[in-house]
């Protein structure tokens, strides 16, 4: 069996739902306290192994470029006046992962934009993780795909479990065999009624390096774009796929509410600011 060493990071899309900020602005890129969204998603691709990152990003975007390289002038100026706190702080992910960059000419969708790492992956199985979704988590959520794709040898969804009212907000996984965590298919947004499980696939895959020839012949899907998942329905009928129930907690930083819970959760888990966050919240509560 093939190792998980590659990750594909999608960033190119238009954050039509936090506007306007990303206007110019990419919503990958807003601090979770003083890190982006993205650096956070970086982060557990590393801790689980991933040696090699491709950002698919976009013309507008060229902030996301400028942070994952070096800041030469900053970090010479931050030597000089030996602030070593500061320097690592900017040295990031440098030396611990190789990240490339391709850019989406239009925002197509997301399964336009994976199409795009076919000579990047190669012919391996892959991680793909979405720039806006974060997993807190003490086992890193990829690794815990990972883990499972190394027992089952197949493709792999990255789950929750989510409120059963809100089911027709998000992907839903029918189930081949419940105990074993074998997927029949995804309903895309279902009724609640029509819902099969309160089970959704949420923003981590691992795929095999077939899911490029789906991709290839892939029509339009919702909203008018090639959607990823579609691909992955189609690669159902010929591959095997196994959802991955995550222990994390999950954020959808591409909306407004989910990105608010991730700075208030995460500034709570700070030393240097838990206790003044705190103070204010019981002010503001009275
Ligand atoms: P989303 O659906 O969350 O992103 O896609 P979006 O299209 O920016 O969302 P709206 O406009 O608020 O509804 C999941 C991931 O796929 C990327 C996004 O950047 C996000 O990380 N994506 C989406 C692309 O790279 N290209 C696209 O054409 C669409």
């Amino acid at each position: 069996m093939k190792k998980i060493r590659k990750a594909v990071i999608p960033v190119a899309g238009m954050g039509t739902r936090f506007l306007p900020i990303t206007k110019s602005v990419a919503k990958e890129m807003l601090p979770i306290v003083d890190k982006p969204t993205l650096s956070y998603i970086i982060d557990e691709a590393v801790e689980s192994g991933i040696t090699d990152i491709l950002l698919i990003t976009n013309p507008y975007k060229k902030i996301i470029e400028d942070y994952f390289d070096v800041n030469y002038e900053l970090e010479k100026r931050m030597e000089e006046k030996g602030k070593q706190q500061e320097l690592n702080l900017l040295k990031n992910t440098k030396g611990k992962v190789n990240i490339y960059f391709i850019r989406q000419g239009e925002p197509l969708g997301s399964g336009h934009a994976i199409k795009l790492a076919k000579t990047f992956v190669g012919d391996e199985p892959f991680a793909v993780l979405y720039g806006d979704d974060i997993m807190k988590s003490k086992t890193p959520a990829l690794k815990q795909l990972i883990n499972l794709y190394e027992e089952k040898d197949a493709n792999i969804i990255g789950c929750l479990p989510v409120d059963k009212n809100l089911v027709y907000k998000y992907g839903i996984i029918s189930f081949d065999d419940e105990t074993t965590k074998k997927i029949k298919t995804i309903v895309e947004k279902p009724r609640i009624e029509d819902a099969p499980s309160n089970i959704a696939g949420l923003g981590r895959y691992i795929v095999k390096p077939e899911i490029f020839d789906e991709l290839e012949t892939l029509s339009k899907g919702a909203g008018g774009e090639y959607q990823f998942t579609d691909a992955m329905m189609n690669l159902m009928n010929k591959q095997e796929f196994y959802a991955c129930l995550i222990d994390a907690t999950y954020y959808d930083t591409g909306s407004k509410i989910g990105y608010l819970k991730a700075v208030i959760d995460y500034s709570l888990e700070r030393e240097d600011l838990s206790e003044d966050l705190m103070k204010h919240i019981s002010e503001i509560k009275k």
